[in-house]
C-alpha cells in the first residue's frame, strides 16, 4: 500500500553566500581546535646517563670510569650524585664528553667536510622521521654534531625536536627566506634544540609555498637551478657539522628533489610490506628519470652511499616480512642495510608521539624490551658513521 505521509525531501541546496557563513563558522571551530592542540604540553628534556650506561656508551668498563673520576688531574665531568642511594648521573652534554674523551670512535679529522645525508620514500608513513631523529641523536651519541632540516611542511620532525612548528616556528625560521633568494645560506635558520649538539632547521605548514616560489623562478629564469636551492644553502654549514641529515615528505615535491639532490648518501627506510615494496620500487622510477634529467646538468653529482633500512619489520607468524625481505635482498643487494629495525610496541606507543627511543630514561616495560629496539638502533648509527670515518680518513690522506 503506497504510504501518502512520505518524509519531507532534505534540501541540500546550498548557495555560495551561505558556503561563505559556513567557512566562517567553520574557523571558529578550528580555532577552538587548536588552542586545544596547543595547549603547552612539557618542555621537552634530554635524558641522563647512569655510570654503565655511560660506560657502554663510551665501550669501556665501569672500573674505567670510576676510575677517571677519582683521578685528581681528571677534567672529565664528574655527574652529580642523585637519589637516596647517591647514584652518579650524567647529563647528556656530560655523556658527551665523556664518549668524545673515552670511547675509541673517530671523529671528523680538521679540514674535511660534514656529509649530507637525506632520508627519503614517498610512501607515508615509513618511518622516514624516526629514522632521521633516531640517527641524528644516536650519531651525537658517538660525539658527532649534527643538523636536522626539516622539509616536510607536515613539521614531524620539527615536533620531535620540541618545537611547536604552529606556534614557535615563523616563516623566516624555515628554509623559505632561502627559497625566496632573501638569504644566501642556512646559517640564519639553524636553531638549537633540547638535545645537546642536535640542531634544527624547523619546518611549518607555510613551507609549502616553496612549491609555487621555485617554479615561478624557472619561469623567469630557464636556466635557474632550482633543484640546488637547498644543497648550495646548506654547503658553508657543513665546515660546522659532522653531519647534516635532511628529512622530506612523503611526495616528489620540489622541496623533495631538493632534498635529494642535497645529500652524498640517501637512506630509504622500507617497511616490509608488499604495498611499501610495490611503492619504493615507484620511487626508484621516479628517482631515476630525475637522476637522468639531471646526469647533464651535475656530472659529478654521486652518492657515497645508498641504503635500504627495513623498519617496522614485524616477525610476528603471519607477516609479510620473510617474503618482502626476501624482495628485497634480491632488489637492493648491497644497498640493504644488515641492521632491520623491529615492530616495537615502544615506538608505537602514545609515551613516544613527540620523542623518540633515545629520550627514554627507564620503560616501564622494561629495559629489555627497550634494548630489543634500542640496539638495532644504536647499531645503525654505527654503520652509518662508519661508513663516513673511513671516507673522512681518506679525505684527510
Ligand atoms: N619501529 C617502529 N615500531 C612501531 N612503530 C613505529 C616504528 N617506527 C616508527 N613507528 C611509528 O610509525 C609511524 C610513522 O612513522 P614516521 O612518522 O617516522 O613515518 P614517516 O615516513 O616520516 O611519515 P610521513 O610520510 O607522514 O612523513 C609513527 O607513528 C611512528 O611512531
Ligand atoms: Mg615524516
Amino acid at each position: 500500500m503506497k504510504s501518502n505521509t512520505a518524509l519531507p525531501k532534505l534540501n541540500r541546496r546550498i548557495t555560495i553566500q551561505e558556503m561563505g557563513t559556513f567557512s566562517d563558522k567553520l574557523l571558529i571551530l578550528m580555532n577552538d581546535i587548536r588552542e586545544q592542540m596547543l595547549a603547552p604540553r612539557p618542555r621537552k628534556r634530554a635524558p641522563s646517563y647512569t655510570i654503565s650506561q655511560l660506560a657502554q656508551l663510551c665501550g669501556v668498563d665501569r672500573t674505567r670510569i670510576n676510575y677517571v673520576i677519582g683521578k685528581e688531574d681528571s677534567t672529565l665531568p664528574k655527574g652529580s650524585l642523585q637519589g637516596s642511594g647517591k647514584s652518579r648521573v650524567f647529563t647528556l652534554a656530560e655523556t658527551q664528553d665523556w664518549i668524545r674523551a673515552e670511547s675509541n670512535i673517530l671523529m671528523r679529522p680538521e679540514g674535511v667536510l660534514g656529509d649530507i645525508i637525506v632520508v627519503a620514500n614517498f610512501k607515508g608513513g615509513s618511518t622516514k622521521t624516526t629514522t632521521a631523529m633516531s640517527l641524528a641523536q644516536g650519531l651525537t651519541l658517538r660525539g658527532k654534531s649534527v643538523l636536522v632540516v626539516d622539509l616536510d611542511p607536515q613539521a614531524s620532525l620539527t615536533e620531535l625536536c620540541g618545537m611547536y612548528a604552529e606556534q614557535d616556528v615563523a616563516e623566516e625560521d624555515t628554509v623559505l627566506p632561502l627559497i625566496y633568494g632573501d638569504e644566501e645560506n642556512l646559517g640564519y635558520a639553524v636553531k638549537e634544540t633540547y638535545w645537546k649538539n642536535l640542531y634544527a632547521i624547523p619546518a611549518a605548514t607555510p613551507i609549502s609555498a616553496a612549491e609555487f616560489a621555485i617554479p615561478k623562478k624557472v619561469m623567469q629564469d630557464r636556466n635557474f637551478p632550482f633543484w640546488r636551492i637547498i644543497g648550495d644553502g646548506l654547503q658553508p654549514l657543513r665546515e660546522e657539522f659532522d653531519y647534516i641529515i635532511i628529512d622530506t615528505s612523503p611526495s616528489m615535491s620540489y622541496l623533495t628533489i631538493n632534498g635529494l639532490m642535497a645529500g652524498n648518501a640517501m637512506v630509504m627506510p622500507l617497511v616490509p610490506e608488499s604495498l611499501d615494496f610495490i611503492s619504493s620500487t615507484q620511487f626508484w622510477g621516479l628517482f631515476a628519470d630525475l637522476c637522468r634529467t639531471f646526469a647533464n646538468l651535475e656530472p659529478n653529482k654521486a652518492f657515497d652511499f645508498v641504503s635500504v633500512l627495513l623498519s617496522k619489520v614485524d616477525n610476528g607468524p603471519s607477516s609479510a616480512a620473510p617474503i618482502v625481505r626476501s624482495w628485497s635482498q634480491r632488489a637492493y643487494g648491497d644497498w640493504l642495510l644488515p641492521v632491520e629495525i623491529p615492530l616495537s610496541s615502544v615506538v608505537g606507543s602514545e609515551a613516544l608521539e613527540f620523542a623518540t627511543i633515545y629520550d627514554i630514561e627507564n620503560w616501564p616495560g622494561g629495559k629489555k624490551t627497550l634494548d630489543r629496539i634500542r640496539d638495532p638502533f644504536d647499531e645503525f648509527c654505527k654503520l652509518v658513521d662508519e661508513e663516513f670515518i673511513v671516507k673522512w680518513q681518506g679525505a684527510n690522506k
